[in-house]
């Protein structure tokens, strides 16, 4: 994995730099921030008021370094609600590159929560009182999917560096596979994602981005009546 390098961002929590794809798994403006800022306060956070009695299933497109599965544990350690995680990912990182990342340090991880993020990488399940994750190495168009979710973290590389994962196709099948009221949050909100989420008939909100970025996206299934 020489094409893959350890970056530190601007909240001094790591990234990982794909030297062949010219690109980064975070905005280097800050990690964890950013997860924090779109996936967890955009996402998890506006689901639980729409979702506020049921078990939560949340589906991630891109499982990467996993900071965004583990800000999703660490959370629901306060929320203690019932969250079914399925992460997708087909290039898993090897466990090398998992033990350098910091956010053991700098997320001031306990023991158990140090063992549970290093669980979800090696033995890609983890099943905790609260928290069910599965991480399936498959790419994401190819899965054939048997539940339904209330959120996506959609969190695939930049379009400009992955663009088969920005088009109708892709969108269409998040949204066959949302839950109505459902949503989808990205760090992403390019004019051109903007564009192909409304043509599928989503409810398009462009949100405040995290620090270095002016936008994100949520987009929400909204009940077929209301259209
Ligand atoms: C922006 S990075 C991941 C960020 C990740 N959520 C994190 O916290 O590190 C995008 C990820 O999508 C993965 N990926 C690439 N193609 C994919 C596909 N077809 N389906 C699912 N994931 C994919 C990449 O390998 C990479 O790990």
């Amino acid at each position: 994995m020489k094409h893959l390098q350890i970056l530190t961002t601007k909240d001094n929590s790591v990234t990982i730099y794909n030297t062949e794809l010219n690109e980064t798994y975070h905005s280097v403006h800050g990690a964890v921030q950013e997860s924090l800022h779109v996936f967890i306060k955009n996402g998890l956070h506006y689901a639980i008021q729409q979702f506020p009695d049921k078990e939560l299933s949340i589906l991630e497109i891109g499982f990467g370094t996993g900071l965004n599965a583990l800000l999703t544990l660490l959370e629901n350690e306060k929320l203690s609600r019932k969250i079914n995680y399925t992460s997708t990912e087909p290039f898993p990182l090897s466990m090398e590159i998992v033990k350098e990342l910091n956010y053991g340090q700098v997320l001031n991880l306990n023991g158990t929560q140090g063992n549970q993020f290093i669980e979800m990488h090696k033995s890609r399940k983890l099943l905790t009182e609260n928290f069910n994750f599965e991480l399936i190495t498959t790419e994401f168009m190819s899965i054939d999917f048997t539940t339904s979710f209330d959120i996506i973290y959609f969190d695939a590389f930049a379009p400009e560096k992955q663009a088969n994962l920005w088009t109708k196709e892709v969108f269409e099948k998040c949204k066959t596979l949302l839950n109505t009221n459902g949503l989808i949050v990205t760090y992403c909100a390019k004019g051109e994602v903007k564009r192909t989420i409304k043509a599928c008939n989503l409810k398009l909100e462009t949100l405040a981005g995290p620090p270095g970025k002016r936008e994100m996206i949520r987009a929400i299934k909204s009940n077929p009546s209301s259209y």
